[in-house]
């Protein structure tokens, strides 16, 4: 089986299932480069193993993933297609096999966006969402803009991307991005069950059906990561971000 590049990124195969762990729990599972680099190259791994059905994206016990590593939105600010985060970006979007995620504690940014990629997503009723990039001085990214409002229409997709508060998965789950709130001790199992009872069905049939659903969106969802990309690195190189983003690397000095 191939081997994870990063050590906060693990990978575990449980017969069909390609289980994608994020585990970095003293940073709130924040997400470097090489951290983006294996969970994109673990996805393509998955995808292209026979014996692999589904893919399953999980946190730690008690965090799914805080987003992008703020530290890197200040070292690194311009961003492009060459980035790690794309990749990951790229490969959750344009995955063959059935994407499914089990949310514990919270899911931030890209803990977030990233959930609009998979087929199904399974979070713990005390977990919380949110789509922090205007309070952040940012904008959408991972092709949210376009997914948001295609999965819960135009008012609750601004009232989570303009405002950027923090939502609960029952509420995700009310506007669709989430198919079951369920108590925490029982998400990963009841995510593994799920994977299990789809990698035992015709592979073929499962593979060719997500095509079909999601077919209509692949360029879309392309050209909206391209148009997000320019304007979030123009956003994140303003001095008005660059001070939100060293308010809060700062807030853990004191
Ligand atoms: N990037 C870098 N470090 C992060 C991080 C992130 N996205 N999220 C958490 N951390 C770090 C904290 O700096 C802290 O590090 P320290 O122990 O060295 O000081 C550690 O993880 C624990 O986080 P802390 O803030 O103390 O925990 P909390 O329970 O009080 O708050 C969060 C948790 C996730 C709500 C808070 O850390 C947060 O707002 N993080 C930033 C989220 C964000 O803006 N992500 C980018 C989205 S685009």
């Amino acid at each position: 089986m191939t081997t994870s590049n990063d050590p906060h990124i693990h990978y575990t195969k449980d017969s069909g299932v390609f289980i994608l762990q994020i585990d970095r729990p003293e940073k709130k599972n924040a997400l470097t480069a090489g951290m983006y680099l294996a969970l994109a190259e673990g996805v393509k791994a998955a995808d292209s193993d026979s014996e692999v059905r589904v893919i399953l994206l999980r946190g730690t016990a008690d965090c799914f993933t805080s987003g992008n590593d703020v530290n890197d939105f200040v070292s690194t600010p311009e961003h492009n297609t060459e980035r790690p985060s794309v990749a990951f970006m790229k490969a959750i979007a344009h995955a063959r096999k059935p994407l499914i995620a089990a949310v514990n504690g919270l899911a931030i940014g890209i803990g977030t966006t990233m959930l609009m990629h998979c087929d199904l997503v399974y979070a713990a009723k005390d977990s919380f969402l949110q789509l922090p990039f205007t309070r952040l001085g940012l904008c959408p990214e991972a092709g949210s803009s376009f997914l948001t409002p295609s999965i819960m229409g135009h008012q609750r997709a601004s009232e989570l991307l303009l405002l950027g508060d923090r939502f609960s998965a029952t509420k995700a789950a009310q506007y669709g991005l989430v198919n079951e709130a369920l108590e925490a001790t029982e998400v990963f199992p009841y995510a593994l069950g799920k994977a299990r009872e789809l990698a035992a069905l015709p592979g073929e049939a499962v593979q060719t059906s997500k095509h079909l659903l999601k077919r209509n969106q692949s360029e879309a969802i392309d050209e909206t990561i391209a148009l997000e990309l320019v304007n979030f690195s123009r956003l994140l190189q303003s001095p008005e971000a660059q001070a939100i983003m060293q308010a809060f690397l700062a807030r853990k000095k004191t």
